[in-house]
């Protein structure tokens, strides 16, 4: 009976200590979620963690307490601090373990400063925009943005295409030619390759990955016993081998890993491969997905014809040189951002101040794209309408580029950024100067968006449209 009495109290001390005493218990917020982290853990487990901080940040203001030690911001002066300061911002916290493979850490998954630092040493310069803007690189993507419409127009021009899948495909070859062409996949021709995309981009992990962050002794545990399906296991066992070849072409990543003075190890040298390849395949496919069925839709249409006379009356423009295809880019981005969630990061010690708020070292902190994407109205006026001529007004660029953390910021933003950009454009030019698209009248699945543990995609994970050929 004592023995209840004593855990009793212990809790009520430890809820008095979370709302009363902590130096957090000042930040706005649902009292019941600064008690426990089981509230914030409801929403992951049921997917719906992005849509619930995005409401509290409507209701409590930019700073709000999410659970006993965790904090969201939605202020560009909160992102600087947390993701920019000192180069590359705070540490990441435990959860970036989920994307070590096999078992060995990749850049990504890299949680201090330097060790951090000195991986992307190794291979910035392949991701510079001057090594991107190349011939062999912009060839390559080149051909296969090529690819991607002649397969989507193959068939007699009344047939829809699923571009969800189609769009992945592209994804994934451009990225495996970046990274290890002459071994890259070819899914827009090959069909074993295209099977293993489809595994890829259908599989759905958000349950484990939770489950393996925090229940992870359990998890590993189960694993021996469990059926779980390993979404990455067969493109995992085809990139180890890759890592393992001499005959690779010197445009690539992984030539500038083979060939670098102090060579990692093969694991280490896999787990990066295969960390770019899924992180060049959900991003850039999803977020195209989006924008392609966006343009698509009846209410783009005068967007869509915007963008093919920009298109083209400028065929010979180098790509970056066209205003209105940026900025139907960037607002593809911005509206649907294929990482809108909380990126989390640890207070160092010692602790810091964010806004008026002392903040004890190991707090979790973070900003979610989504959220900054739309909660400052003043910035963006009508945050949910799809509006790409905001990017052409001078007034206000900078807070407008300042708040667009679709690649987040810093020394840990994404080093993949100007491979991207030259993916979705070329892919725009090539489809839009000379195809119309719309939304297939048998598309029924949602476009909704279902968010994963980092990323998000459509709910349907298809998106049946129709090319038009224009005369
Ligand atoms: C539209 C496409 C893309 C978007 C929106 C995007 C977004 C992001 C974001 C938000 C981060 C930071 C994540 C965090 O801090 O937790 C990131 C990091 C990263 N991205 Fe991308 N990404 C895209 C495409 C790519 C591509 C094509 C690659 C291929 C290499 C790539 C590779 C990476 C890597 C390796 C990191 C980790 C960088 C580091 O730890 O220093 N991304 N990306």
């Amino acid at each position: 009976m004592y023995a209840l009495y004593f855990v009793c109290l212990g809790l009520l001390y430890v809820v008095y200590e979370r709302l009363v005493l902590s130096s957090l218990s000042k930040v706005p917020g649902p009292a019941i979620a600064a008690t426990t982290r089981l509230v914030l853990m409801y929403y992951e487990f049921t997917r719906r963690r992005r849509r619930w901080i995005h409401a509290l940040h409507k209701k409590y203001g930019p700073i709000v307490r999410i659970a006993p030690d965790e904090i969201s911001f939605a202020t560009w002066d909160a992102a600087k601090e947390i993701y920019v300061s000192e180069g590359s911002g705070y540490d990441k916290t435990l959860f970036y373990k989920l994307f070590d493979n096999y078992e060995t850490e990749c850049m990504f998954s890299t949680l201090d400063r330097a060790p951090h630092g000195e991986r992307r040493k190794r291979i910035a310069d392949r991701y510079s925009k001057t090594f991107i803007m190349q011939p062999d690189v912009i060839s390559g993507v080149q051909e296969r943005a090529e690819q991607f419409v002649a397969k989507c127009t193959e068939k007699p021009g009344s047939e829809a295409v699923d571009v969800y899948i189609y769009l992945h495909c592209y994804a994934i070859d451009c990225i495996t030619y970046h990274l290890f062409d002459p071994h890259g996949l070819n899914s827009l021709a090959d069909a074993s390759d295209l099977m293993k995309v489809k595994e890829l981009s259908h599989h759905d992990n958000l349950k484990d990955s939770y489950m393996q962050y925090y229940f992870t002794e359990l998890f590993r545990y189960t694993a021996s016993f469990s059926r779980r399906v390993d979404r990455s296991k067969r493109i995992a066992a085809q990139i180890i081998n890759i890592a393992r070849r001499s005959d690779i072409a010197e445009h690539t990543v992984l030539y500038r890993l083979q060939t670098h003075e102090d060579k990692l190890d093969t694991r280490s040298i896999a787990s990066e491969l295969l960390d770019h390849t899924l992180a060049g395949l959900d991003t850039t496919g999803d977020g195209l997905c989006f924008l392609m069925h966006q343009l698509s839709l009846p209410a783009s249409a005068a967007i869509q014809e915007k963008l093919r006379l920009e298109l083209t009356e400028n065929t010979s423009m180098p790509i970056d040189d066209l205003p209105y295809l940026d900025a139907v880019v960037k607002e593809g981005l911005r509206c649907f951002s294929p990482i809108p969630m909380s990126l989390p990061r640890k207070v160092p010690r010692g602790g810091r101040t964010i806004g008026d708020i002392f903040l004890p070292e190991e707090t979790i902190v973070s900003c979610q794209a989504y959220t900054l994407h739309r909660i400052d109205e003043k910035v963006f006026p009508n945050p949910d309408n799809f509006v790409p001529e905001r990017w052409l007004e001078s007034e206000g660029n900078i807070e407008r580029n300042q708040l667009l953390l679709a690649f987040s910021t810093g020394g840990r933003g994404c080093i993949g950024k100007h491979l991207a950009l030259l993916e979705m454009k070329m892919l725009l030019r090539e489809t839009y100067s000379s195809y119309r698209t719309s939304v297939a009248s048998e598309m029924a699945a949602s476009m909704d968006v279902d968010d994963q543990v980092i990323a998000s995609r459509p709910i349907g994970r298809t998106c049946l449209l129709k090319f038009e050929k224009i005369m």
